[in-house]
């Protein structure tokens, strides 16, 4: 089993890191008590996920908001572990009347290897393995918070899934495959096909530094300059707008809900 000293050592130079997970274990208490519609969706879906609360709303907010903006698409998920954040999606969308589709992508055994390309590498190979949900247990939540007919599980590397599977638009797109390598395939296979107007998440960018690497690069190459938004220490959306991924002027997430 892998022992948490070692990152948390690493982590603990950041004092960005450190002022965000005061800030996380204080939303954390509050949504353990609040009455509002987020935290109630929070409760179900919190024993299954590792997202902070923070990045859950970011989602409850980018499904809400392409429900309001009627933006075209499906959900999807790369990097599900044991379905809470996907959940939380799939939540929100049917108490807004809606029943998108959703895809959750991983492998269901785990992280795989990162790479030499993943900057971070010596501490993030000590998490090979780890953030296992298997897809008997996801689907078996998503049975019992009667989800399941809207949801469809792909098992495998998104590098041999994403291009044999026919999505054909995406209105909000949650990356969160922490490595390098698996953030790149993501945006390379799905970006074309998220609706303009469509939200895209990333988990990991202030997190993991190949994840970061994966998204910069990525518009780069593009030649597009995007306005991310911070939804803290790690997470990151942007509206995808007509012409290219940069955030459209005067739109902003967190006024919607
Ligand atoms: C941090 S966990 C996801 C957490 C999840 N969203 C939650 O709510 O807790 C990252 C997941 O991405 C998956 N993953 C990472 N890279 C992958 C790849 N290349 N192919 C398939 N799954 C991958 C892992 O198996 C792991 O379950």
């Amino acid at each position: 089993m892998r022992h948490p000293l070692p990152e948390l050592l690493y982590r603990a130079r950041n004092p960005g890191f450190v002022a965000d997970s005061a800030i996380r274990a204080t939303t954390y208490l509050w949504d353990l008590v609040s009455p509002f519609e987020f935290s109630v969706l929070f409760r179900e879906v919190q024993p299954y996920t590792m997202c902070s609360s923070a990045r859950l709303r970011g989602l409850y907010r980018a499904v809400r908001y392409v429900a309001e903006n009627r933006v075209p698409g499906d959900l999807v998920e790369c990097g599900s572990a044991k379905g809470g954040s996907a959940a939380l999606m799939a939540l929100t969308s049917r108490r807004l009347g809606e029943n998108r589709r959703i895809w959750l992508f991983d492998t269901f055994e785990g992280l795989p290897a990162p790479t030499s390309d993943d900057p971070d590498y010596k501490i993030a190979s000590l998490f090979t393995g780890d953030c296992v949900g298997t897809l008997d247990e996801v689907q078996k939540l998503f049975g019992r918070l009667h989800l399941a007919e809207d949801a469809r599980f792909v098992k495998g590397l998104f590098q041999e899934t994403l291009h044999r599977t026919q999505i054909p638009t995406i209105a909000v797109l949650h990356i969160d495959g922490d490595w390098y390598e698996s953030v790149k395939v993501c945006l390379d296979e799905l970006y074309d096909k998220v609706t303009p107007g469509g939200v895209i998440q990333f988990d990991d960018y202030g997190y993991w530094q190949g994840a970061r690497r994966a998204v910069d690069e990525f518009f780069e190459r593009r030649g597009i300059t995007p306005t991310l938004q911070r939804l803290d220490f790690s997470g990151r959306s942007l509206i995808k707008s007509a012409d290219s991924a940069v955030q459209q002027p005067g739109v902003n997430l967190s006024s919607t809900g």
